[in-house]
This record gives C-alpha cells, structure tokens and sequence, in this order.
C-alpha cells in the first residue's frame, strides 16, 4: 500500500501553543509534539502548516483537497464562526477531521456551536495533543 498522505493544519493563534494560556492548551509547543506524531508513524507522510488567516487556510485545503488522504483540522476560533470554512471542507473530496485541544463542550457557550462539524467526517475535542494523534487513528482505519 502507499503510504497515506495527511495534512496536520492549524488555524489562528495555534502558533502559540506552549505560550498561550497553558493551564488550557498544556505546555508543549506544536513542533515539538508534530515532531513525535511523525515518528509514531514511519508509515505516514504528514505535511503541517498553520495560518492565522482564514483565507490561506482556505487555499491549504483546496491545495491539498483532491489528492491526500485526510486532514486533520483545528480551526481555532474559526471553528465557531466560519461559514466558508465550511464551504471549503464541503467543497473537496479529501475527508477532514475536526479536532479541539480542549473539551470546547465544557467551556464559554460559544465554543459550543461549530460551524464547520457539519462538513467533517467526524470530531475529536478534549484529548489535549493526543486529539491529533486519535484523529490520524482514525483516518487510518479507513483505509
Ligand atoms: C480550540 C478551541 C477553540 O474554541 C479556540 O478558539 C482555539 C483552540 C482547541 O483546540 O481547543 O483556538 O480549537
């Protein structure tokens, strides 16, 4: 089999993992935990990119939309707000997954409504990092 393809993508304020509130979101930066995903799974070939800004996340998916495996998507904020978003993981044939860092269930009402969940193929939220890695567990069993 090849090797599946999988985009890790991160929208806004996600770069400051490690920094940002560390009591919510843990304290280990992003590159050090993607570092560790890529070597549990030899047999995956894993791209990461991170924007804070909503239109090249859109770009990023319609990049890779047609032709990798999954994604695995934390769209931060825009989660919660982001109707073309949504139009974009409508708009491709790559599965995506939904995945939150924290239980936003648990948190302000706000963080309870997803605009894009409707268009993923599932969601993971409130595993801390490991959410990533049980969604990469998922789009593997698929194939
Ligand atoms: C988040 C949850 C969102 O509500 C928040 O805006 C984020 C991070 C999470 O991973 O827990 O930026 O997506």
């Amino acid at each position: 089999m090849t090797k599946a393809k999988i985009l890790i993508l991160n929208g806004p304020n996600l770069n400051l993992l490690g920094k940002r509130e560390p009591e919510i979101y843990g304290a280990e930066t992003f590159l050090d935990y993607y570092a560790k995903l890529v070597e549990m799974y030899p047999d995956v070939e894993f791209d990461y990119y991170q924007s804070n800004i909503e239109g090249e996340l859109i770009n990023k998916i319609h990049e890779v939309g047609f032709s990798w495996d999954g994604i695995v998507f934390n769209a931060g904020a825009y989660t919660h707000t982001s109707v073309a978003l949504q139009d974009a993981i409508r708009g491709v044939t790559t599965p995506v997954i939904e995945v939150h860092i924290s239980n936003v269930h648990k948190r302000e009402e706000f963080r309870h409504k997803s605009m894009i969940s409707c268009a993923c193929l599932g969601v993971i939220c409130g595993f801390g990092l490991d959410s990533y890695r049980l969604a990469v567990e998922a789009l593997l069993n698929r194939r």
